[in-house]
């Protein structure tokens, strides 16, 4: 099924992938969500969802990608055509569209964040100053509105002209910049003094903090920082060449995004002990601590500067994936051009984006949604970062266990990968462990 919709070079799907897979959820929501759900037993949850329930569903969804050339509702289309599996794919798009609408707040904060740094407000911060600073910016409607229209413009701006040109040239060089100040980062953290306390509470699993909602936001979150379960992979998939070897690219995009992960966690952690600072903040954590820490270091005034600078372009690399498959669904299934697809549905997620951005302080009502007592941002997180995206994999993984059958799925994954080792173990991981799991989680939640 080989279309002619353009391809990825070897390095370039890695990098792509890849930069969809590492973005904010791995430098923003995975250490506030490690710090609200009580540090350790969290971070061993999360990685045993890496590789238990993530990895195979990564697999399964490049794979799929790869073999129908196509997105979401038109690959579950191409292998069992006029039954209900589409819906599978029509989730995935309305999830673009949901997600896409709260990461761009978050991602015009960092952008934000990148002028207010680049203009020396940070100088000689305290704790309580950048918390007080965070709140006033997040909760000013007059800076979250426009930052979140811009970022989603400059998304529509790459994703119009497609993918692979700029974007890819860009990550080969960005990525490396962006991992070697978290590696800077990470050395001034580690050495504050009182450091050891934030490790113990990153690294120490305290059982008695064991519920199913840390559970399904640790599975969660592994879908989430991996890109899955909303096709994304399958349409980064639809890209790939079938000389490429999907077992070892998978490999390295999934090591990539979980060693950056864990990277975050302890520059944060280690930062929010020693500084005194509130390690159950939520969405704010990271606006919190980051710049304490780089006006506590050595060239702190470039490098913070800079770092806002590369996370917003790694919040790009992501919103583009995100937003790339509704577009490409409208494209290959609605006929429509890419320009079109890209304004009008960046422009609706937008409008959608709005309450997520105004819920962060500026509108009472939706700082704290009556009954639930959250923020109507951390209910859409929830919803569609979490349980759409759980329930996405899910089928998923049925799909490929049982309406396709691993045994075609093997036959794609074969080409390009010579021969196979432990095949069987993910052919078990994708019929059963990814799909009871992710059930049994679920369940557990109404419990
Ligand atoms: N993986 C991205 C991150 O960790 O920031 C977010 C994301 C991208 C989620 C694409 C879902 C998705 F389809």
């Amino acid at each position: 099924m080989e279309t002619n919709r353009g391809s990825f070079s070897r390095i370039g799907f890695i990098l792509a992938a890849a930069g969809s897979a590492v973005g904010l959820g791995n430098l923003w929501k995975f250490p506030y969500t490690v710090g609200e759900n009580g540090g350790g037993l969290f971070v061993v949850i999360y990685l045993l969802s890496v590789i238990a329930i993530a990895f195979p569903v990564l697999l399964a969804e490049v794979t799929l990608g790869r073999f129908t050339g196509k997105n979401p509702v038109g690959a579950f289309n191409a292998i069992k055509p006029g039954t209900p599996w589409k819906l599978v794919g029509y989730l995935g798009v309305a999830s673009g569209f949901m997600i896409l609408s709260f990461y761009s707040v978050v991602a015009g904060t960092t952008l934000g964040y990148f002028f207010k740094s680049v203009t020396g407000q940070f100088v000689n911060i305290t704790p309580e100053i950048a918390e007080q600073t965070c709140d006033a910016f997040t909760s000013n409607p007059a800076f979250q509105l426009p930052l979140l229209a811009l970022f989603i413009a400059i998304t529509v701006f790459v994703v119009m002209r497609g993918v692979s040109g700029g974007i890819e040239k860009f990550s080969k060089i960005l990525m490396p910049v962006l991992f070697g100040i978290l590696i800077l980062l990470l050395v001034r953290s580690l050495t504050l003094s009182g450091a050891a306390k934030g490790i113990e509470f990153y690294l120490k699993p305290d059982i008695s903090a064991l519920k199913p909602k840390l559970v399904l936001d640790a599975m969660g979150q592994a879908f989430f920082s991996l890109s899955l379960g909303m096709g994304t992979m399958i349409t980064y998939g639809s890209y790939v060449s079938k000389r490429e070897n999907l077992v070892t690219s998978a490999g390295w995009i999934a090591s990539f995004d979980t060693g950056i992960a864990l990277m975050a966690g302890f520059i944060i952690f280690p930062a929010i002990f020693s500084q005194g600072m509130n390690e159950a903040a939520g969405p704010d954590t990271m606006f919190n601590v980051l710049p304490v820490l780089f006006d506590k270091m050595p060239g702190g005034i470039f490098f913070g500067p800079l770092f806002f600078l590369l996370l917003s372009i790694a919040a790009l690399t992501s919103t583009i994936s995100i937003l790339e498959v509704p577009v490409a669904y409208a494209v290959d299934e609605r006929k429509w051009g890419r320009k079109k697809s890209a304004i009008l549905i960046g422009s609706i997620a937008c409008l959608i984006g709005v309450p997520a951005a105004l819920s962060q302080g500026s509108v009472p009502f939706l700082a704290d949604l009556p009954l639930l007592h959250i923020s109507f941002m951390a209910l859409w997180v929830q919803v569609w970062g979490v349980l759409s995206l759980s329930i996405g994999a899910f089928f998923i993984a049925l799909f490929v266990g049982y309406a396709w059958k691993p045994g075609n799925a093997l036959m794609e994954i074969r080409q390009g990968a010579g021969s196979l080792k432990a095949v069987s173990l993910w052919v078990f991981a994708v019929k059963y462990v990814s799909p009871l799991l992710i059930l049994a989680i679920l369940i557990g939640m109404f419990f």
